[in-house]
């Protein structure tokens, strides 16, 4: 197919561009699907939760560049019952509170909509029923409440929640609606890990402003298209992050916090990361790559060990450069040497930059060993699954040059197809394929609501081999998933149980632009 210059495609798709700034906020945009159903549940009257918090998703300012302060959307939490280590705050950020709960607590949180447009929390990670699970039907209209009541049932691990109302998720979590969500339990108790100050959680976004400091999103219909990218990096909601650090071992909970950017993780001194848990928690054991892939929605904990630095050193936690997240689409060279697809000229995708910087300011003799050994997973099989001799496929493919689709179709609220209903307690293998031609060479992260699932194969086509050959040294599949990469062309297979919970969840591409535009669709998991 014939490549398109930036000017034709513009034309093609009658839209010039125009800036969107988050400052005006509700008017701007899709009006957000407000089901009619929807109603602000109840609280249950045989649940007695062992920590109950509430959550005001509100707009507000804060400063994030020198000058004039930023408008903001956030969630503001209070603890009801339980103790203030239930929620953790983080200073001078737009981010949401840490929640810190046990696994096995049962946990109420009371949703308020403070905006001027719907909105749901969705735990992402979490195991709960669907009802808990923030699918987009249950979004509450502006002055409504929801309230989650929900066990922990998760193994220790970083999760997280964002919101999930259909066609304006990326819009919220972008005006900074999002917060971490830190189970515990004993098996990560006794792994014996750093903790308090020394377990540091770094969430990374990327954002754009303009001159009056205001949060600039999606600009024009390729932003929409393809993914929106900021030029500025932003650590816990702060710029040019800096971390101080003393002489010792640390553990870092990184999330990536960012709508549509993936990030090549390494140390600026090319020493190896030590990754010791993925997005469902801690790995068996520690895994040491050069660098790690993130994707957006996925997470990664990394030991630090500084004991060996000297006071005064400095040391740069940075993105490297890759290849294929932003090729093809328009073809060659349009946009500062960019390409057009997925671009940023500022900060184009696959670029190098700085994430963070690590201080080394003081001396501390505390001497805490990695562990060997960090859980005990239990591998699932592919003999075991029930459909082991014919995955259930789901191809990713942009149809009619303007829409992305899962298996020929969009997101419908309401509608399962035949093949997106599964049987509760069974095992299956799905597999994810990104399905390129010339005109649509991108990355996809795919989440699945609901469970948790283990990476058992990946496969690329032999012309996309070398672009892969920049990434998928960082792929860290040993662990529990919930949101797997694929690079153009990619094939992945994954073996997930549903337990617990019938109903209809979600599986969506997390670049949270092509999911607003309908690159998800619900599973049905029946008794
Ligand atoms: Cu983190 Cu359905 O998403
Ligand atoms: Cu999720
Ligand atoms: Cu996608």
């Amino acid at each position: 197919m014939k490549n398109l210059t930036r000017r034709e495609f513009l034309k093609l798709f009658g839209v010039g561009a125009s800036v969107l700034t988050i400052a005006g906020l509700s008017g701007c945009g899709v009006a957000p699907f407000l089901s009619g159903a929807a109603q602000s549940a109840q609280p249950r009257g045989d649940f007695v939760p062992d920590v109950e918090l509430k959550l005001t998703a509100t707009n507000t300012q804060t400063s994030i560049l020198p000058g004039q302060p930023t408008q903001v959307w956030k969630y503001d939490g209070v603890v009801l019952k339980g103790d203030s280590a239930n929620l953790q705050t983080i200073p001078n950020s737009y981010l949401g509170p840490i929640i810190r709960a046990k696994r096995g607590q049962k946990i109420r949180i009371h949703l308020n909509n403070a905006l001027g447009e719907p909105t749901i929390i969705h735990w992402h990670g979490l195991h709960v029923p669907p009802e808990m699970d923030g699918h987009p039907r249950y979004a509450i209209a502006p002055g409504q409440s929801y309230v989650y009541d929900f066990e922990i049932r998760n193994r220790a691990g970083t999760y997280w929640f964002h919101p999930h109302p259909h066609q304006r998720t990326g819009f919220q979590a972008y005006a900074g609606l999002a917060g971490l969500f830190l189970v515990s339990d004993s098996e990560e108790t006794e792994a014996n890990l750093p903790g308090g100050e020394f377990d540091v959680p770094l969430v990374i976004q990327d954002r754009a402003f303009n001159a009056n400091n205001q949060l600039v999103y999606v600009t024009n219909p390729m932003d929409q298209m393809m993914g929106f990218l900021g030029d500025r990096i932003l650590v816990n909601g702060h710029p040019d992050f800096a971390m101080n650090v003393a002489t010792r071992a640390y553990r870092l909970r990184v999330l990536n916090g960012s709508n549509s950017r993936v990030y090549k993780l390494a140390w600026e001194d090319g020493a190896p990361l030590t990754v010791i848990a993925t997005d469902g928690g801690l790995l068996e054991k520690p895994a040491q790559p050069s660098y790690v892939t993130l994707g957006p929605g996925e997470r990664v904990e990394l030991w630090a060990d500084f004991s060996n630095r000297r006071v005064g050193s400095e040391l740069k936690l940075k993105s490297l450069a890759f290849a294929g997240a932003e090729a093809g689409m328009m073809g060659g060279g349009m946009m500062g040497g960019g390409m057009m697809g997925n671009s940023n000229a500022a900060l184009p995708h696959g670029a190098e930059f700085t994430i963070l910087r690590v201080k080394v300011d003081r001396e501390l003799k505390e001497n805490i060993q990695l562990p060997e050994r960090l859980s005990t997973i239990q591998r699932h099989r592919l003999d075991d699954a029930i459909n082991r001799q014919n995955p259930r496929a789901f191809g990713i493919a942009m149809q009619r040059m303007m829409t992305w689709t899962l298996n020929g179709r969009v997101f419908e609220m309401e509608n399962v197809a035949n093949d997106e209903i599964v049987k509760l307690n069974t095992l299956e293998a799905w597999e994810f394929v990104n399905q390129t031609n010339s005109m649509d060479q991108m990355v996809h992260p795919m989440h699945i609501h609901g469970v948790l699932f283990q990476v058992v194969e990946r496969q690329i086509a032999p012309q996309f081999q070398a672009v892969w050959d920049t990434v998928r040294a960082g792929y860290v599949d040993d662990g529990w998933k919930d949101t797997v990469l694929l690079w153009p062309s990619e094939r992945v297979k994954l073996l997930m149980r549903f337990e617990d919970f019938p109903g209809m969840y979600l599986y969506h591409c997390h670049n949270l632009e092509h999911e607003d535009q309908g690159l998800m669709r619900n599973y049905m998991i029946q008794a």
